[in-house]
């Protein structure tokens, strides 16, 4: 199995050590295994079966060029939120006809060069972006294709930080005003309704929205279709889940056969748009130990080299990451706070975590970081974002150097 192996110690990641390489590099330092993301990958395109599929891996998540192109290598296709998703897709080397360009307020400029390429599919997020999208590519004399995103009006089980498919949010057109929405777009001269959209939230751990979702989307193509509008494509968008605890998620063959059994009896080819599920665990964050203190009521508060300028995730939604000791100690378990060097309150890694004291200079792994972790990273209170190393081959390269607060202020007078 590919990736990172925790016991027994010491920590590897495909044969190379994370401390040795983040004492070469520094840390903060991100680490990912280039094995274990192609393999995710793969996975989830072998669990999809012989049923017209695209994995369209969601920029979202991770897009480090390094990253981005070892997965167009491997034959991914790509969901991109932005103009800037779309730029560094097509760096990597991804065909524009394999990118799907989501995005709940893509910008007049950004449109303009999603149908100057001709992307697979612009996801639409409204009337007025068909509208928009229809009076660019007649302008141009194209016909641009477009998908419409729906909001199926389903609550998923997730942070509520990360739900998308309620009515209470912002995302697509209700299911209520697509179908109109989508008969408008079939119409249009500059435009080719290629397909429907749909993602109602992220990290989902069971299989019921997944479900409700897939037969919602399939019957409301098989309806369109009644009604005289020809579809390629369901674009049943990302969400799958992974295990932040070691608990049991939901399992990648389940997830794949609930999609294709609701999509099969439209025969329209199935997208799916995952982030989290491929690189999330391919990647973990190590830091160095800063300080260590005790609190009054015999915890610690153990300060690392990272917090939530490198890692926001606990931050913004209390996600609970494990951690994993890069330096064997001895001595009794105690209870370490662990936390980021930023003057915010919320600024942590780790509560309550039980481990012997760490000394100050040891390292810490933070594990399940290579989705939402450097892609969410900022530079607050002026710090460079981290270096990041790719293993590949039993080998390590660097897919990003450490920022440079020169870097930072070469936009600044
Ligand atoms: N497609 C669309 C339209 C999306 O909005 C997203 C994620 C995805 C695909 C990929 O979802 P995934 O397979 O990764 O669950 N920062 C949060 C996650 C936000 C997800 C936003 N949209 C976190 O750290 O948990």
């Amino acid at each position: 199995m590919a990736g990172f192996t925790f016991s027994p110690h010491p920590v590897t990641c495909d044969g190379v050590s994370p401390a040795a390489l983040a004492a070469a590099e520094g840390t903060p330092l991100y680490v990912y295994s280039a094995a274990l993301i192609v393999d995710r990958y793969r996975a989830l395109d072998a669990a999809l079966g012989a049923y017209p599929h695209r994995v369209h891996y969601a920029l979202k998540a991770n897009s480090t060029l390094g990253i981005v192109r070892l997965l167009q290598s491997a034959g991914s296709a790509v969901d991109a939120n932005s103009g800037g998703e779309v730029a560094v897709a097509r760096r990597a080397g991804v065909d524009p006809r394999d990118i799907v360009f989501t995005g709940v307020g893509k910008t007049a400029a950004e449109l303009e060069e999603a149908v100057c390429i001709g992307v697979g599919a612009i996801n639409a997020e409204s009337a007025g972006e068909v509208d928009r999208i229809d009076r660019i590519a007649t302008a141009r004399g194209v016909r641009a294709r477009v998908a419409v995103r729906i909001n199926p009006g389903i609550e998923a089980d997730s942070h509520p930080g990360i739900v998308t498919g309620g009515p209470e949010h912002k995302f697509g057109v209700p299911i209520e005003d697509a179908g109109a929405v989508c008969r408008d777009a079939a119409g249009r001269p500059g435009l080719a309704l290629v397909g429907v959209h749909a993602h109602v939230g992220s990290q989902l751990t069971s299989l019921d929205a997944v479900a409700r979702t897939a037969s919602t989307m399939a019957r409301f193509a098989q309806d369109l279709r009644d009604a005289g509008v020809a579809l390629e494509h369901v674009d049943l968008g990302g969400g799958l889940g992974i295990s932040y605890d070691g608990s049991p998620a939901l399992a990648v063959a389940e997830y794949a056969r609930t999609l294709v059994e609701a999509v099969a009896p439209t025969g329209l080819t199935l997208l799916v748009e995952p982030g989290r599920w491929i690189v999330g665990p391919a990647g973990a964050l190590v830091a160095t130990v800063v300080d260590v203190k005790p609190q009054r009521d015999g915890r610690y508060f153990v300060v690392l080299d990272a917090g939530m300028s490198e890692l926001l995730r606990p931050a913004l939604y209390g996600a609970r990451h494990r951690l994993e000791r890069l330096n064997e100690r001895s001595g009794p378990t105690v209870t370490c706070d662990v936390v980021g060097p930023i003057c915010e309150t919320t600024d942590v890694i780790r509560l309550g975590q039980s481990m012997p004291l760490p000394e100050v200079g040891d390292l810490l792994l933070v594990r399940d970081a290579g989705a939402y972790g450097s892609a969410m990273a900022s530079n607050y209170n002026r710090r460079a974002l981290p270096a990041e190393a790719l293993v590949e081959g039993g080998a390590w390269r660097m897919i990003r150097r450490r920022q440079t607060v020169e870097d930072l202020l070469a936009c600044e007078s």
